[in-house]
């Protein structure tokens, strides 16, 4: 049994990719461990979004975490500004961690690069040691991610190191990443070099896949997706990015291996090909997206979902706070 947490960031419409990449497998944490998810909305506003989509999106959010299973009685499910010791921590935490570990932060580099240099955050900048205050809040061990946060894992662990070492005793948890076996970079359908990412441009959304697209919508994003003119479905990243990013994303939703997929679809052409991703995706995303908006059209029913969960993180973090003041001399 061990205690797991992770988080996602309520920006945007979530993708296919949040999809593999978190919703779908948290819930497999929650039998054997101690679960802990929550709604990183303070992490939300290091970049700036609008206060109406801020609100929906953590609704969003937690929408999708039950439409995908999530059990309120067996996860702890939360909303991170509702935990006041979080921010506590994290000022303590501050005074721990090095400004050349932040900058070197490959996230920090990729986000503050599209900003304006004189306006960059130091919510931004910072964004890490909230991260590891989430993870020590509730002495998490485990902690589930995309590929994109393991280097903020890996900081949380040697902060971790640091901070233990210098009072000489086990304050902070000692925490290690772990990542979805498959699907993991799920790329743009019309740049499939790039991953499916959230963007705000209208062109690039016609390779996005949103979990609150229509059913046509998913279906003609999929039909219109870049491939190649070999005509021959076989997974080649480098050769043939779009066809191997319809595979994955078949093989993601079929939960069968490449090669068999390749197999499958052996002498045939690409609109048949095709074809069966769109199936395999509504087939798994159809029944989610109906779950979704149910729990979606209750923001009541949410709050108090939220209210239940705040209690008891409270009770995880106040314990982690008391240990930390009382080694560092604020108590
Ligand atoms: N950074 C994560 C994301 O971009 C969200 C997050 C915040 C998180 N705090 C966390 C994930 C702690 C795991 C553990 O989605």
């Amino acid at each position: 049994m061990a205690r797991i947490l992770s988080g996602v960031k309520p920006t945007g419409k979530m993708t296919l990719g949040n999809y593999i990449g978190s919703f779908r497998n948290f819930p497999s944490f929650q039998e054997d461990n101690e679960s802990y998810i929550f709604v990183a909305d303070i992490h939300a506003l290091t970049l700036p979004i609008d206060p109406a989509n801020l609100r929906s999106t953590t609704y969003d959010v937690i929408s999708f975490y039950l439409a995908a299973g999530l059990d309120p009685n067996k996860t702890v499910l939360f909303k991170q500004s509702d935990i006041k010791e979080v921010a506590v921590l994290n000022s303590i935490l501050i005074n721990y961690i090095y400004m050349g570990e932040l900058s070197r932060m490959t996230q920090f580099k990729a986000k503050s690069a599209k900003l304006n240099q004189k306006k960059i955050g130091v919510g931004l900048f910072a964004y890490p040691v909230l991260m590891a205050a989430d993870i020590f809040m509730y002495d998490a061990e485990i902690v589930p991610v995309g590929d994109d946060q393991i280097q903020h894992v890996e900081l949380a662990h040697d902060i971790a190191k640091r901070f233990n070492s210098r009072y000489n005793a086990k304050l902070l948890s000692m925490p290690k990443s772990v990542t979805p076996k498959v699907g993991k970079r799920i790329m743009s359908l019309q740049d499939p070099l790039h991953k499916m990412s959230k963007s705000d441009d209208p062109k690039k959304q016609k390779g996005v896949i949103y979990l609150q697209d229509s059913e046509k919508d998913i279906r003609k994003k999929i039909m219109s997706a870049i491939t190649d003119s070999e005509a021959v479905v076989r997974f080649d990243p480098e050769k043939k990015p779009g066809i191997s990013n319809l595979l994955s994303i078949y093989c993601a939703m079929k939960k069968v291996e490449i090669s068999d997929a390749e197999k499958t679809f052996n002498n045939c052409n690409y609109g048949v090909f095709k074809k069966a991703v769109a199936d395999a995706v509504m087939e798994e995303i159809g029944p989610f997206q109906k779950k979704f908006f149910a729990y979606r059209s209750d923001e009541k029913k949410l709050d108090e979902i939220f209210e239940q969960g705040a209690i008891k993180a409270r009770q995880a973090a106040s314990v982690v706070l008391e240990r930390v003041k009382k080694a560092v001399g604020l108590k």
